[in-house]
Parts: C-alpha cells; structure tokens; sequence
C-alpha cells in the first residue's frame, strides 16, 4: 500500500514571516512525538503547496530539518524560458526544490480562465522537467445537478492526460503522479459529498485510469473542505489515497491533526 499522502495547499497566504512560524510549528511537534507522520521514520507523504514567493524559503529549511515533507508549486506556465511576463517555468520550480506541480485547480479553471488544452500543455512541460503533476478534477453545482459530473470528469481527465490515456507510452513514474478529486461547490464551503460519493467517484476514475494505462496508476485525492474533523470519514473509504486541504491547512495545528488522524485510520 502506497503511505497516505496529504497535500497542503496554502493559495495566496503567507509570507515568509508567517511560513516560518509555520514550519517552526511542525518541527516542533515532530521533535517531541519521533514516530510523527511527519517525520523522517514514519510513512505518510506530506507535500506543502506555498505561494510562489516562499518556495525558495520553505525549501531552505526543510533541507535543515527533521520533516519529511515534499514541495509543490500551485501553478507552473507551459513555456520553456522566455519572454511571459509574470509566469513561472517548470525548471524553475524545480531549482528551488520542487518535486510536484498543482494544475487544473478549479480556481485558475474559474476565475482566470484556464483551459483543458491548457491544462495538457501544463501536464506535458512539467513531466518533461521531470517534475510531477497534482492534477485537480471535479464539477459544479450546476453540472452536478444536471447529472453531468462524471462527462464532466472523464473531459477533464482525458483531456489533460492526452495520449498516455489511450495507451501510448505510460510514463514510467506515473504511480508517483496525483490526481485530486475537488468538486468545486465544495471547495471552500464547509460542505462535503459523503465519503461514499467520493468513493464512488473515484472508483471510476480508477476505472478510466486503468483502461488507457499499461501499467501503474496515479494516487486518487479527495479535496473540498476537509478539516481535522471530517478527515477519518473520509480516510476510511479504501479508494481514498489522501486529500488535497486548503483553509484548514493555513494552521499547522489543523495540518498535524489531519495527518496524524488520517494515517491512523489507513494504518488500523
Ligand atoms: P478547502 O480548499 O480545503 O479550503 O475547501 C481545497 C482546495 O481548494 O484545494
């Protein structure tokens, strides 16, 4: 069984100041409790999402410390080097330590306009800088109510995936890629799908993976209003491989709870 992986994605909160205390937070707890989930012994993946401007920083001290915890960059532009102002590289990311990329979040789809060809051309530089993908999925109220949410998904999949979901050339380190399962009326909202129509969900999206992949398949998140009390509902259900927080990771209280009882309950 692969650990159970938790991604904290901080959006556009904290500076450096407020990074450090935050990290002081966990290194704290992780010194006290060894066997921590946190912690360089133990088996959950932790992978911290700062905004652009705190990557170098956050990177710099984890080189220092006892956590074990990954790096991700919430965005990354397709482009090689050049002339896009404002936009960030892939090789860049990973100059400062990057190991994962966040694309397709509903809030780049939704409020600057992204695009599922986008999404691919994102998919395919960052693979390329042998950086890893967090790709998010998931539908609106309205696609929902419309009972549209699995077309929904399934475009969304294929299209950022491309050709390896019709079986050309599975990249070799494709169980290390994450795919997050957001719903979108659920981000940021206090409301959740039940455990179950996540799993359901993510069943299928297992199904689909499998059909196009030879061999290997990336870890399935659920996001959208996690907290430090709902994460055993749903850690619980088998298909779920971690989840993908927001609001409540922005406090390093919530996050060490979140791992701490998530990793019990795949461990029980
Ligand atoms: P939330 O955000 O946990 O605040 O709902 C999740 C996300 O946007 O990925």
């Amino acid at each position: 069984m692969s650990p159970p992986c938790f991604v904290a994605n901080w959006k556009m909160n904290k500076g450096i100041a407020e990074a450090e205390s935050y990290l002081y937070a966990l290194e704290k707890h992780t010194a006290q409790q060894m066997d921590t989930p946190l912690s360089k012994i133990d088996f959950a993946e932790t992978i911290l999402a700062p905004p652009f401007t705190a990557l170098s920083f956050v990177s710099e001290f984890l080189k220092q410390s006892s956590l074990r915890v990954d790096l991700a960059g919430q965005n990354v532009h397709y482009g090689g080097e050049g002339a896009f102002t404002g936009e960030i590289a892939p090789s860049m990311l990973r100059e400062v330590g990057c190991r994962y990329v966040i694309i397709g979040h509903s809030e780049r789809r939704q409020i600057f306009g992204e695009t599922d060809p986008e999404i691919h051309e994102k998919l395919d530089a960052i693979v390329k800088c042998d950086l890893r993908p967090i790709l998010c999925i998931g539908e609106t109220l309205q696609e929902r109510k419309d009972g549209k949410t699995w077309a929904v998904l399934e475009r969304q999949l294929s299209e950022a995936f491309g050709e390896i979901l019709q079986g050309h050339g599975t990249p070799e380190n494709i169980s290390e890629w994450i795919i997050a399962y957001e719903p979108v009326w659920a981000i940021g909202t206090g409301q959740t799908p039940t455990p179950g129509d996540v799993a359901s969900v993510h069943r299928k999206v297992r199904e689909c993976l499998c059909q196009g992949l030879k061999k290997g398949r990336p870890r399935i998140l659920y996001g959208g209003s996690v907290n430090e009390t709902n994460i055993e509902t749903f850690m619980k259900e088998k298909q779920i491989d971690g989840v993908l927080v927001g609001g409540a990771s922005l406090s390093a209280d919530k996050l060490i709870k979140i791992i701490e009882r998530g990793t019990a309950v795949k461990r029980a």
